[in-house]
């Protein structure tokens, strides 16, 4: 057995940032991730990370708070999102000394640029590679202040004994076998699950595991409708252009040449909210005035200079995965699911209803994205939750000098057996054979736009693909780095993550945000304005609601 004050789930930004705050607090932390940790999903992130710092033009964490709350369509816990936006500026103060290399205006301060739906120039960024830069900033600080790391371990389930998480039982990638991590506290912060659908920015590795992990052990996942999807993103791949491209000046434009965001944002234009941007750009190309599937991102006005100081990396991945540089051409992109808003319900410290569990980061759902997210929000999101969770978890680890989680043997050997058993099942389908399937019907029928029938043929699919994902064959019966059975367990977290997501968007007979049903087009404060919840019922999901908690900002209808 090893045993730990505080376990976190996940190295990605949320996973850093909550161990490092921990053992800042004085408590023994140890991080178990499937990745190692610069390699996780958080790198991806490119445009920046939100705070008022009014470097650019006036700004104030209030007005922060308000876009974010109007952005999230009034989905949004306002105390959440206030808590975000005021404490935001010092984090990211915290981060620049840590080490985290942002970039600068000619005055010699932090620059900020323009992100969709924000009244002020307010995102922090590094160019183009900004979660890049910030995941290897955190790495740097949890070597500093010597977090032991599990790496390349597999969270495979949570232990819940007497009501309480006793910690995580993980599978040893590299070496294979199965441990069982005990822990007062486990934060859980493992990101989100784009993989479930076709089109996608997201990481393979982002797979639905915590909110599974959760779901499984008693905790309800909240809001799962809402995936977003990201106006900017490549048809061949799914790579994301960033937000950063329209925020330093880029037009959308249609096979006509013509800026079609005009008509659905006359005042925002490219910088409308993503929900209103990608619904835009899905009618443009549905009504045939795309380009093979997509419209066109033009940057050719911006300049090379420009183009090549603040935005390489788009350049880059733009000649290199669609074959046209930005400073000569329009570069096509398409929506693509890009973040998921719901997750694992926790409070504003990140705590869970089950005692000794915690969530920070995209697995979570606190909620400051409400039912659509504004670019800039997430990576701020990790910082602060991330901390808080770390802070929490560590105060409570440092009071409770009674408890002693402790994880059965028998509780051990009841997953070992279960491992075993998808090791050597020599007949079924093979797990990505599950996987693609699942994929291009999530993004056929529970995309950018729903409607009743389609939502109805995706929960049946979903549900005929749970029940074949119970016969999986897996061809390597070996025990190191045995990636045909890391995709099986990740096969079945898409799949219940997709349950409830598709269960949540059924019931949600409205349109709000992300979830646009052209059945019911309204948003409809009356019978709506609350959070979904998901519950696990014996392997099923139950549906369950609750308030949203408004402070300040009763619900306008959204112009941009
Ligand atoms: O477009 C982007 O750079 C993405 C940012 C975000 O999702 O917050």
């Amino acid at each position: 057995m090893i045993r730990h004050d505080v376990v976190v789930v996940g190295a990605g930004c949320a996973g850093m940032r909550a161990a490092i705050e921990a053992k800042r607090a004085g408590v023994d932390v140890a991080v178990v991730s499937k990745l190692h940790p610069t390699r996780s999903h958080s790198g991806a992130a490119e445009g920046g990370i939100n705070a008022a710092l009014g470097n650019a033009t006036e700004d104030s964490p209030e007005s922060h708070t308000f876009d974010t709350v109007k952005g999230s369509d009034y989905l949004g816990d306002q105390d959440a999102i206030a808590v975000m936006c005021h404490e935001a500026p010092g984090d990211i103060y915290e981060l620049e000394h840590m080490g985290a290399i942002f970039t600068r205006g000619t005055d010699g301060r932090l620059a900020q640029r323009p992100f969709g739906a924000a009244g002020a120039p307010r995102t922090v960024y590094s160019a183009d590679i900004t979660g890049h830069v910030l995941i290897h900033v955190l790495y740097e600080q949890l070597l500093k202040h010597d977090v032991t790391v599990y790496e390349e371990f597999f969270a495979t389930q949570l232990v819940v004994d007497g009501g309480r998480c006793a910690g995580v039982l993980a599978w040893d990638i590299v070496r294979g076998g199965l441990h069982a991590i005990e822990a007062k506290h486990t934060i859980l912060a493992t990101g989100g699950m784009g993989r479930m659908y076709y089109g996608t920015t997201n990481a393979y590795a982002c797979t639905a595991d915590g909110m599974s992990l959760a779901w499984r052990a008693g905790v309800p996942l909240k809001d799962m409708e809402f995936m977003q999807f990201h106006p900017t993103t490549l048809k061949s791949n799914g790579v994301l252009i960033t937000e950063g491209c329209r925020g330093e000046g880029g037009y959308l434009r249609n096979a006509d040449g013509e800026r079609f965001m005009a008509s659905p944002a006359p005042n925002a234009m490219e910088l409308a909210s993503r929900d209103v941007v990608s619904r835009a750009e899905w009618v443009e190309i549905a009504e045939g005035r795309g380009v093979d599937g997509c419209v066109l991102l033009d940057l050719t006005h911006l300049g090379a200079k420009k183009i090549k100081s603040r935005l390489p990396g788009s350049r880059e991945l733009a000649i290199d995965y669609a074959g046209v540089d930005p400073i000569d051409e329009p570069i096509p992109v398409r929506p693509g699911a890009h973040y998921q808003m719901g997750g694992v319900d926790v409070d504003i410290w990140g705590e869970t209803i089950v005692p000794g569990l915690f969530a920070a980061g995209e697995v979570a759902c606190v909620s400051v994205h409400g039912a659509n997210r504004l670019g800039g929000n997430s990576l701020m999101e990790t910082i602060t939750f991330g901390r808080r969770a770390g802070q929490a978890a560590a105060e409570r680890a440092r009071e409770e000098v009674d408890v002693h989680a402790r994880i059965d043997r028998a509780a051990v050997r009841d997953e070992e057996r279960r491992l075993e058993g998808i090791l050597t099942s020599t007949e079924g389908e093979r797990p990505w054979e599950i996987r693609d399937e699942l994929a291009r019907t999530m993004y056929d029928k529970a995309g950018v736009f729903r409607t009743e029938s389609a939502l109805l043929e995706c929960r049946e699919k979903v549900a005929e693909l749970r029940e074949r994902a119970r016969r999986l064959r897996i061809d390597d019966k070996g025990t190191r780095f045995n990636t045909d059975l890391m995709s099986a367990l990740e096969l079945h977290s898409l799949l219940e993550g997709a349950d409830c997501l598709v269960t949540g968007a059924l019931a949600r007979q409205e349109s709000r945000g992300a979830h646009s049903r052209l059945d019911y087009t309204e948003r409809d404060d009356e019978r709506w304005m609350k959070h979904t919840l998901t519950w696990y019922d014996r392997g099923e999901v139950r549906l369950d609601y609750k308030p949203v908690t408004v402070t300040k900002y009763q619900p306008l209808v959204r112009s941009y």
